[in-house]
């Protein structure tokens, strides 16, 4: 049994989180500022820190007797990070730095970081690898990226064992219906079930590699204990199984229709995750057509084929 620092406890991915910690018989402790965070999603027997990591001094106290960290929070909103970048720099740039000293000056042995695929912008070539140069398309993703830099720096410096771990498009339960995250899958869902035609961005060909939100939880896990990582490593955590929008709005069914491509947001995206498996021993269980199809009746819409 460890004692773990889940940062964004009360969001869609650290909650779920936390709900594996406390399962598999760990103490957990969250520290939320309930921004995009809910109450509700918290579990009964996790302690809360409700605090905001900008303030570094303030979140100290919940850094102690922890053996290890997750850092989930940030602020995941693309759209509010071109146009507030100093706000977003400040949650997931200072809020990171001030969360890896926190750490380091606490004396936790490792810090498993949150990181983006949206490092990666477009590249020439696909599948993404995390040995590519990273091209972030927008402030948030470059945000994302500048915390993995610290991370490493950190492991390098002062001896906090870090990785990262760059998520794709993480879908599942309690996953957002409003921000960065917002995927399509959220987004027909909410369409479908308002009886509106589904809006496709561009051709629909665009893809994004949608990744079980339980997976995500298992690869931090396996992060956080793997003895093969702590020196600041970034690795995929993606379904390898890259699908368009245009075949999710076939699988949810109904009309469709198109609206102009969004700015600054990649075309394709695809994981490779050999390093991944090589280095924490993870891939992913759930596969696309049962996860979507379990989303999809848990929203109370039967997939069509
Ligand atoms: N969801 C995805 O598809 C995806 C993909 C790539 C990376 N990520 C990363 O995964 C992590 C979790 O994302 P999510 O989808 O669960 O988002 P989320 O918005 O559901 O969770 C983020 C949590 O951080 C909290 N938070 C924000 N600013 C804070 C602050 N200053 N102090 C304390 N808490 C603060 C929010 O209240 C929220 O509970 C983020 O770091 C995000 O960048 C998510």
């Amino acid at each position: 049994m460890s004692k773990y620092l889940v940062t964004g406890g009360a969001g869609f991915i650290g909650s779920n989180a936390a709900d594996a910690l406390l399962k598999a018989g760990h103490q957990v402790r969250i520290l939320d500022n309930l921004s995009t965070g809910k109450r509700e999603n918290i579990p009964p027997g996790a302690e809360f820190y409700e605090l905001d990591f900008t303030n570094l001094e303030s979140i100290r106290p919940a850094f102690e007797g922890m053996d290890g960290v997750f850092h989930f929070g940030a602020l995941p909103r693309i759209p509010y990070s071109i146009e507030h970048p100093i706000e977003s720099a400040q949650a997931n740039v200072f809020g990171t730095l001030n969360v890896l000293v926190a750490a380091r000056d606490a004396k936790v042995k490792r810090l498993v970081y949150s990181a983006s695929s949206s490092a990666y912008g477009n590249q020439p070539e696909l599948p993404h690898r995390p040995d590519m140069p990273a091209k972030p398309l927008n402030p948030y993703g470059l945000h994302k990226y500048i915390g993995e830099l610290n991370a490493e720096h950190f492991a390098r410096l002062y001896g906090l064992e870090t990785v990262s771990l760059r998520y794709f498009n993480v879908y599942g339960p309690r996953m957002a219906d409003e921000g960065a995250y917002v995927t399509v899958i959220s987004i027909f869902v909410r369409q479908k079930k308002a009886g509106e035609p589904l809006t496709i961005h561009g051709d629909g060909g665009q893809t994004r590699d949608f990744t079980h939100v339980y997976d995500v939880v298992a690869a931090n896990m396996l992060a956080m204990v793997s003895p093969k990582v702590g020196k600041g490593e970034v690795l995929n955590v993606g379904a390898s199984d890259p699908r368009s929008v245009s075949e999710i709005a076939r699988k949810i069914g109904g009309p469709t229709i198109y609206h102009p491509a969004r700015p600054a947001e990649g075309r394709h995206s695809h994981a490779d995750i050999s390093l991944t498996k090589e280095l924490i021993g993870w891939e992913p269980r759930i596969p696309f057509d049962q996860g979507l199809r379990d989303h999809l009746r848990s929203q109370g819409i039967e997939p069509q084929a």
